[in-house]
């Protein structure tokens, strides 16, 4: 039986800053983060979107009625869970009106939690060709201001409907897996931000690529050549490309990898990071953009979430693609954003949810998402969906 990817959705905030002005502001040169870091723009969340909602507004693009009945498994990958108890699946699964028929839970494990999902949505589906599993990965990627993890930071969901019979990826149920207790990025109960020895977890992360990918490679025996695209978890563009590099030669098929590298990358330099989203935003870049890709293709996917678990597995183009849908799901929203200033920016990071409990409402006119987060009431968080509202 075929199982994988159907539908990707994608949601971000309204608001971006341009790289270039963020060098400005810090003293850097601007090719450092254009080229060095392989940034152009960045997502910037405000207090109105949290995880929930913007993996609400994802899911919101591709989910049918007919598609909500079906559902029966919601599954949240992320790192920037909104309870230490309640899983943000609920909510989401509350907020579409997905079927209640279904088990909804969140899982932890940095920006792994997505692929975590996707490999247990294939087993689910393998064992019940009826059902259709909603798999979430969101995150708000923070570093702190003036930090030099700053540049890397960004936001977003990506929503993914697994099922029998696919019409976008075909998972091959091949896949090779590693972790180890490293302490590379993590992030304490009482911060918002994430604490990262940054070249350590850039040398962690090749590691770990080169180790699952060679194992992938001796357990199915294959090589580079069966793949027409390699995609990556990618937290800044050039990590992706550092990897990359690591396997190709200068040869036809490494110049042919690099090249769709290049249009998987186009989406997430302009995002930055969405941790659990990021390397499900680049899959959705390379497959609205690589014009030369057609069914039956193998993509290998790498995923790594700090801490630290990699895995590298494979999946084939189901039907032929409809690049003109895939973008549509990106483009018009990255378009339609506000560019801030370096000063509003710094404001808006720093608002949020009070870390002490109490009541607040936030100000939601600048919001355009179809679900909001209000604000807090009694220790609950207040969701609102506009169409209703
Ligand atoms: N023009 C062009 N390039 C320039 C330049 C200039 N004027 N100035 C510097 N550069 C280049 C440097 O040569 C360097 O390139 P290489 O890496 O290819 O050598 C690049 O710009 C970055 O320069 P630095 O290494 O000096 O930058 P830095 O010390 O400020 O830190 C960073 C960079 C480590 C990535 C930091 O931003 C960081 O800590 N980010 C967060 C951690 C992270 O994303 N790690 C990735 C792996 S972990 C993971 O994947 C999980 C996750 O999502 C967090």
């Amino acid at each position: 039986m075929n199982v994988g990817i159907d539908k990707i959705g994608f949601f971000t905030s309204d608001y971006y800053i341009d790289m270039v002005d963020l060098a400005h502001a810090r003293g850097d040169d601007p090719n450092k983060y254009l080229k060095g870091i392989g940034q152009q723009q960045q997502a910037v969340i405000p207090p109105t979107q949290d995880v929930v909602t913007l993996a609400a507004n994802a899911a919101d693009q591709i989910l049918s009625e007919d598609d909500k009945d079906a559902v029966d498994m919601v599954i949240f990958g992320t790192e920037t869970g909104v309870d230490n108890s309640k899983s943000a699946a609920i909510y989401v699964q509350s907020l579409l009106g997905i079927s209640n028929n279904a088990r909804s839970f969140e899982i932890k494990q940095a920006c792994y939690g997505g692929t975590a999902g996707i490999q247990m949505a294939l087993d689910h589906i393998a064992l019940y060709p009826d059902s259709k599993v909603l798999v979430l990965a969101a995150d708000v990627a923070r570093y702190g201001l003036k930090t030099p993890g700053e540049v890397t930071q960004g936001g977003g969901a990506v929503a993914m409907l697994l099922s029998a019979n696919p019409h976008l990826l075909r998972l091959d149920g091949q896949s090779a897996f590693h972790s180890e207790n490293i302490m590379d990025f993590w992030r304490p109960f009482y911060k918002r931000e994430a604490i990262v020895d940054g070249h350590y977890s850039t040398d962690v992360y090749i590691n770990f690529f080169k180790t699952t990918f060679e194992d992938y490679c001796e357990k199915y025996q294959r090589t580079l050549t069966d793949f027409s695209a390699l995609v990556f978890h990618i937290p800044f563009t050039k990590m992706g490309l550092k990897a990359l590099r690591t396997v190709i030669s200068d040869d036809a098929h490494g110049q042919k990898l690099l090249s769709e590298f290049e249009l998987s990358k186009q989406y997430n330099a302009q995002v930055g990071n969405l941790y659990t989203g990021s390397l499900y935003l680049s899959l959705l870049s390379l497959l609205a953009k690589a014009t030369d890709l057609k069914a039956g293709d193998r993509i290998g996917l790498f995923s790594y979430g700090s801490g630290a678990q990699g895995e590298f597995y494979s999946a084939t183009i189901a039907d032929e693609l409809d690049r003109d849908a895939l973008a549509n799901q990106v483009e018009p929203r990255l378009a339609q954003r506000t560019k801030l200033t370096i000063p509003e920016y710094e404001t808006l990071y720093s608002t949020g949810l009070p870390t002490d409990g109490g009541n607040v409402t936030f100000d939601k006119s600048h919001d355009t998402g179809r679900f909001i987060l209000a604000g807090r009431q009694d220790d609950k968080l207040v969701y609102e969906d506009t169409k209703k509202s």
